[in-house]
């Protein structure tokens, strides 16, 4: 069978994926903080490495497909070493595994949001691989009171990094196809403190409106997911792909 590890796997999307792939009989190595195969913090270079090693030596080497969807959506300077380096980090450590497979792929979780104003420097220290300078960035951001600029600056860089990543060396040459999934409101535990507050949700509504069905149930983009990292999804690399109700449309012209 195959096997997919998935980052973020203790809740939300990531586990809606783990269940609809062990459901079709895959194998799944869960890395999370918590109930997982791998317990690691991807907050941190010490934790990724050790979350690489720990997949290489449970796997005897052999892994399929990569799934990132560890992250964090609360204001912080740490979004930019869990949801950007926890991201690249990983994919990049698990790559001479997947480049073993005969069908190697990987997803990565951005955002609506990607599309959204962001801070370039942030953004830029991201993509040059400076994580402390990007998490310095971060910091005065916070203090400057723009720390939600942060989330939207680590999921743009995390679409560029793709877009660039996916067609270097060691990727598309290697069979590799590396694309991401941006959602817009998905009902997870990650977004469930938003509907607490109605001023909140109205900011949130008229930010990301999603005309075609609405907030997504996380098992909406967990069957995304699952078709981006099959072995059916042999053409499509380095693609953004919106899951979003239409949200990403509306901010656009239609002539794009
Ligand atoms: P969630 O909060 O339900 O799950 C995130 C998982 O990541 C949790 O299990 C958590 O323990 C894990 N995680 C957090 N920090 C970690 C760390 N330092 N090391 C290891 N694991 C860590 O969130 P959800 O909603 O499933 O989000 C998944 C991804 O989708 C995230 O990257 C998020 O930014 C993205 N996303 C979510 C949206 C939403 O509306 N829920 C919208 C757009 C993007």
């Amino acid at each position: 069978p195959r096997r997919t590890v998935i980052t973020g796997s203790a809740s939300g999307i990531g586990r809606a994926l783990a269940d609809q792939l062990r459901e079709r009989g895959e194998e799944v190595v869960g890395v999370d903080l918590r109930d997982a195969e791998v317990l690691a913090d991807l907050a941190t270079a010490a934790g990724r490495a050790a979350a690489v090693a720990a997949v290489k030596q449970l796997t005897e080497g052999r892994v399929d497909a990569l799934v990132t969807c560890a992250g964090v959506a609360e204001p912080s300077p740490l979004m930019v070493r869990i949801n950007y380096f926890g991201t690249v980090e990983v994919a990049e450590g698990l790559r001479p595994l997947l480049a073993g497979s005969p069908a190697p792929r990987v997803a990565v979780l951005g955002s609506i949001s990607g599309t959204m104003r962001n801070d370039e420097r942030t953004r830029l220290a991201c993509l040059e691989g400076d994580e402390e300078a990007a998490v310095a960035r971060a910091v005065e951001l916070t203090d400057g009171g723009r720390p939600h600029s942060i989330y939207p600056s680590t999921k743009a860089a995390l679409a560029e990094w793709a877009r660039r990543t996916a067609i270097s060396p060691g990727w598309a040459d290697a069979g590799i196809a590396l694309n991401v999934v941006a959602p817009g409101v998905v009902l997870t535990p990650m977004t469930t403190g938003l509907f607490e507050d109605d001023a909140m949700r109205e900011v949130m509504d008229a930010a990301v409106p999603m005309p075609l069905n609405g907030y997504a149930p996380p098992e909406a983009i967990a069957r995304v997911l699952a078709f981006l990292v099959s072995e059916d999804n042999t053409h499509v690399t380095g693609q953004v792909l919106y899951v979003d109700g239409g949200a990403e449309v509306t901010q656009r012209p239609a002539d794009l």
